[in-house]
């Protein structure tokens, strides 16, 4: 196939999917045979892809332009990369696995956009020369690099992770990690990364006994709350880091909040915040007080993170 002769492979290919791999090689068949129109109404949502290209809109707080050079680590299905390449020079996505990659291409192809290179790349490993990007996007993926062999420690091998993106940032150039609060409320109904519930509240070792006893499986999906991301940042070299509070979270980032702006939290849980679950009474009735949404911004789902090199 076309293709997959241009993906460039510096890695040995490694399936990471909400459906199994052979589930996204059908789809990619209907994409051949049907076209776009036939996959989303099959498979949109069941997959980390989108339509919308609103998904890094984060990215008016970095100053790119039409020259800029972009890295997307852990491209995934493009929900990034698309919205990238509509106003930067290159991007450049790179992913442990052939068939994301595979439709990455077709995609960004689809929407005719000639500035997107697709390579199969692991993160700890990469083909890049050092200094070539203004961006390194890791939106997702900081969470998921502890799973390697590379490393005993996931937390070493997410410092490590990030002491390579600034070798391949350029001097000034900005990283930018879209991911999840540990302590987010919303973990006390929903499953960690882990497959598991609660486990991100718990001591590590605890969640990795747990982990171990319950799916055979270390405990390695480490996720922060912000000053622990501060302290692995600054672990990896990067000083100076912005934190902003993502609504309703960072793969939809419609309202971005800076960590100490109080008052736009506030306003944005009390008049934007929809639904009628548990978890969204508390935080309505938190967004009562100031003081409780002072408060409630430790347990809130998660953070755009910038830090420049
Ligand atoms: C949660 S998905 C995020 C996808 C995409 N960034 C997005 O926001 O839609 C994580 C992605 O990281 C990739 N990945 C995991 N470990 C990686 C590594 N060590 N190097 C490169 N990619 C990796 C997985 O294959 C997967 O596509």
């Amino acid at each position: 196939m076309a293709d997959e002769t241009t993906i460039k492979e510096f890695a040995k290919n490694r399936y990471w999917g909400k459906i199994p791999e052979a589930e996204l090689e059908k789809a990619l068949k209907i994409i051949d045979t049907e076209g776009w129109d036939a996959f989303a109404r099959k498979y949109e949502d069941r997959l980390d892809f989108t339509t919308e290209e609103n998904r890094a809109d984060w990215r008016f707080f970095v100053p790119l332009n039409s020259k800029s050079v972009v890295l997307d680590a852990g491209a995934g299905l493009g929900r990034i990369t698309i919205p990238l390449a509509r106003v930067v020079g290159k991007v450049i996505a790179c992913d442990t696995s052939l068939t994301r990659m595979r439709f990455l291409k077709k995609l960004a192809g689809s929407k005719g956009l000639s500035n997107v290179e697709t390579v199969v790349a692991d993160i700890f490993n990469p083909p890049f020369k050092d200094e070539s990007f203004d961006l390194i996007v890791m939106n997702g993926l900081l969470e998921w690099v502890g799973r390697t062999d590379l490393y005993k420690d996931p937390r070493e091998a997410q410092v490590a992770s990030l002491k390579i993106c600034k070798k391949l940032l350029k001097k000034g150039g900005f990283l930018y990690i879209g991911i999840e609060n540990r302590f987010a409320l919303s973990y006390l109904r929903g499953i960690d990364h882990s497959g598991l519930r609660f486990t991100s509240y718990m001591p590590r070792w605890l969640a990795n006994r747990y982990s171990l006893f319950k799916i055979k499986h270390r405990y390695d999906t480490y996720t922060y709350n912000i000053w622990g991301y501060k302290k692995l940042l600054k672990e990896a070299g990067f000083e100076n880091s912005d934190f902003r509070l993502v609504y309703p979270g960072y793969n939809q980032p419609r309202v971005i909040i800076p960590y100490d702006n109080i008052r736009l939290l506030k306003y944005t849980l009390e008049s934007m915040m929809h639904g009628n679950t548990r978890i969204r009474k508390v935080a309505k009735l938190a967004a009562r007080s100031t003081f409780l949404v002072w408060l409630y911004r430790n347990f809130f789902f998660s953070f755009s993170i910038f830090a420049q090199k």
